[in-house]
């Protein structure tokens, strides 16, 4: 019985460090190593603005004031029901110490892991050449995973 109660606590800890997000575009700031197979410790970063990893040199240049797709993937499912608020956000900021803006928010569903989603943004306007971030968050009830591609945006005309 005793034995029983510690599995149960154990499972549900370790049930809580669950639920992974990568970006693939624009590419996420770090290596896309193990996305293939759910739980990929590329995909599992949850330290604010952006999961620890370095800012990069513009990984593509987007038109500004455009449609543009951000693809990225639930590579480890953490759907609650309970927690209506979950989904993916995603937002840009100047630099990584400014504040981000929402471009677009996916709300979670009980999709499974590796299921790869698509979000349509329309860029934010630049008058000359501004590198940005882009970030995907993973909402989820216990805190959230962020991955940030660098990018630039080209004014229209450019
Ligand atoms: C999500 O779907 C899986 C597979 O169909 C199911 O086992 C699980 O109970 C579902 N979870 C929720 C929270 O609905």
């Amino acid at each position: 019985m005793k034995l029983a109660v510690i599995i149960a606590v154990f499972s549900c800890l370790m049930a809580v460090s669950l639920a992974h997000v990568c970006m693939f575009n624009p590419a996420q700031r770090t290596a896309l190593e193990g996305v293939n197979a759910p739980h990929a410790d590329a995909c599992g970063l949850m330290t604010g603005p952006c999961g620890g990893a370095k800012p990069t040199d513009p990984e593509v240049w987007l038109m500004s004031g455009q449609k543009h797709t951000i693809v990225f993937q639930k590579n480890l499912n953490h759907y609650d029901a309970k927690y209506p608020q979950g989904g993916f956000q995603i937002s840009y900021a100047e630099d990584d110490s400014s504040d981000f803006h929402s471009l677009a928010f996916i709300k979670d569903t009980n999709t499974s892991s590796l299921t790869v989603y698509t979000a349509e943004i329309t860029a934010p306007t630049v008058t000359h050449p501004t590198p940005i971030v882009i970030r995907t968050e993973y909402i989820v009830s216990f805190g959230s995973f962020k991955q940030c591609a660098n990018i630039g945006l080209l004014p229209v005309g450019h």
